[in-house]
């Protein structure tokens, strides 16, 4: 099934959706994300930023989609063609959905934990006003402590449902979920019950924004001050498969391993997340490959390695260097 986005055809599988058709071609075209997760089912459709235009249905019937879809949840169609990045309605349309998810926002990333590694903030840099023209008072909450590791700020929260999917699919009992509807709406725990089962702290990986943060972790320091490292342990319940945070010698704290779209992929127990903070409980597999342009890579040797690269790569490209040919 052929596919254009961006000027760019694809051949995908039916069933794929126009989301994962972009993802497929390069983060260039790929439409961000709040609340698609591609490891949970039915995650998706709730946020908005991921729309696009269909300016052709599919070769069968080339009329355009008369409204902006959510990617996430639309369908390839043989022959479909799509405008994403290309598309300056798209934009401006992308505009106001960032506008209407930062309004009951407080804004608080200097005091956020998820300050650096947040999609609200990186959606607010790429898409956002600098002012808001919004007048009224913006909804508060107390803070919650969600069970012993976990605190909720709902002020921060988008209602993305991603931490209510993962309650749902990982665990064996959920006994949070969002309560009331538009305006009013709130993740609630149901009379502050505690989440304690054995896969409850992938909430946090999963928030887009610092609403749910791991409370051994909360305060401690700006991530772009802490090193990534890749780490497994024989674990009886997960994968083991973890990334740990140091800061000099001592881990911060643990969470998932996160591809180039910010998912993690393996989801990881509480016992791998909270209670294994010590070097010699992990076997190491070496420094994290961090994106370049993350804050995270501020100061990092790898990232320098990377740099020295790249500036190899231009010298050879242009001639500056010789590339030995012998076998
Ligand atoms: S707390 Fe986080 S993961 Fe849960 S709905 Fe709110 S923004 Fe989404
Ligand atoms: S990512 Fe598609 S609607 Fe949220």
């Amino acid at each position: 099934m052929k596919v254009t986005i961006d000027g760019i055809t694809i051949d995908v599988p039916k069933g794929t959706t126009i989301l994962q058709a972009a993802r497929m071609i390069g983060p260039e075209v790929a439409p961000p994300t709040m609340c698609y997760y591609s490891s949970l089912k039915t995650s998706g459709g709730y946020c908005r930023t991921c729309i696009v235009k269909v300016t052709q249905g599919s070769a069968a019937n080339p009329n355009p989609m008369p409204k902006p879809v959510a990617s996430c949840r639309t369908e390839v169609m043989d022959g479909m063609v799509v405008e994403n990045v290309t598309n300056n309605d798209v934009l401006e349309a992308r505009k106001g959905v960032v506008e209407f998810l930062l309004i009951n926002h407080p804004l608080d990333c200097p005091v956020c934990d998820q300050a650096g590694e947040c999609h609200l903030q990186d959606l607010g840099y790429e898409h956002g006003l600098a002012t808001t023209r919004y007048e009224f008072p913006r909804r508060e909450f107390d803070k919650i402590d969600i069970g012993k590791y976990i605190k909720l700020h709902m002020t921060r929260c988008i209602l993305c449902y991603r931490c209510v999917k993962v309650a749902d699919q990982l665990t064996d009992k959920r006994v949070h979920g969002v309560i009331h509807r538009g305006d009013a709406a709130e993740i609630s725990t149901y009379i502050e019950n505690v989440i304690e089962n054995d896969f409850s702290g992938n909430v946090i990986d999963v928030c887009p924004v610092g609403a749910l943060t791991d409370k051994t972790f909360r305060f401690k320091t700006r991530v772009w001050f802490t090193k990534p490292v890749e780490a497994s342990r024989e674990c009886k319940k997960c994968t083991g498969r973890v990334r740990l945070w140091y800061k000099g010698d001592e881990i911060l704290r643990v969470t998932g391993r996160k591809d180039q779209w910010g998912e993690v992929e393996d989801f990881i127990c509480n016992e791998c997340r909270f209670e294994k903070k010590k070097t010699s409980d992990w076997k190491i597999e070496g420094p994290t490959n961090v994106n370049r342009h993350s804050v995270i890579s501020q100061n990092h040797y790898n990232n320098l390695n990377e740099l020295k690269l790249q500036v190899l790569k231009q010298q050879k490209a242009l001639g500056f260097i010789q590339i030995d040919k012998r076998p």
